[in-house]
């Protein structure tokens, strides 16, 4: 089973979504997801109200979910680790101990601009649009992510 983890600051907003949208386009049989942040202000917590609603706008149910640290066993578990912007990904190279873990790590818009270093930007401060943003960029690059995986099967 291939195991992808997603991961943001808060685990609240980005990273949630992100889980719940790839969870929607695959096999859960044959693809395990879960999210993490590298913040731990909410561990336990529902995700953000606004990422509930964008989901639940477009089909996703993302209720189910509780946030939670991403921790180093992390890389033991998971296969590929997407990361949201580039301080998540310093954060999470930090505590790789090996080439290994590290290999294991991306960006996640990666796939759509390669090289480009392109983000997730971060919405808990901004508006509803915001969100909305979010779940396109996150959507658009599920598609391709689901793509490659079934591919690599
Ligand atoms: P996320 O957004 O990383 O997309 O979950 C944030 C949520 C909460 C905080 C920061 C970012 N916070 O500082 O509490």
């Amino acid at each position: 089973m291939v195991k992808v983890l997603m991961v943001c600051l808060g685990n609240i907003c980005r990273s949630p979504l992100a889980e719940g949208i790839l969870k929607s386009k695959v096999n859960s049989s044959k693809i395990h997801i879960d999210s993490a942040g590298t913040g731990g202000w909410h561990i336990g917590e529902l995700p953000d109200p606004r990422s509930i609603d964008i989901a639940r706008t477009n089909g996703i149910d993302i209720t189910d979910q509780a946030c939670r640290k991403f921790i180093e066993e992390d890389f033991d578990e998971f296969d590929h680790i997407f990361v949201m912007d580039k301080s998540n990904l310093i954060d999470v190279l930090s505590m790789a101990r090996n080439d290994d873990d590290r290999l294991k790590v991306k960006l996640i818009l990666e796939d759509i601009s390669p090289g480009q270093s392109m983000e997730v930007p971060d919405p808990y401060y901004g508006g509803e649009r915001g969100f909305e943003k979010v779940f396109e960029m996150l959507d658009t690059v599920c598609d391709k992510i689901v793509n490659k995986l079934n591919h690599a099967e």
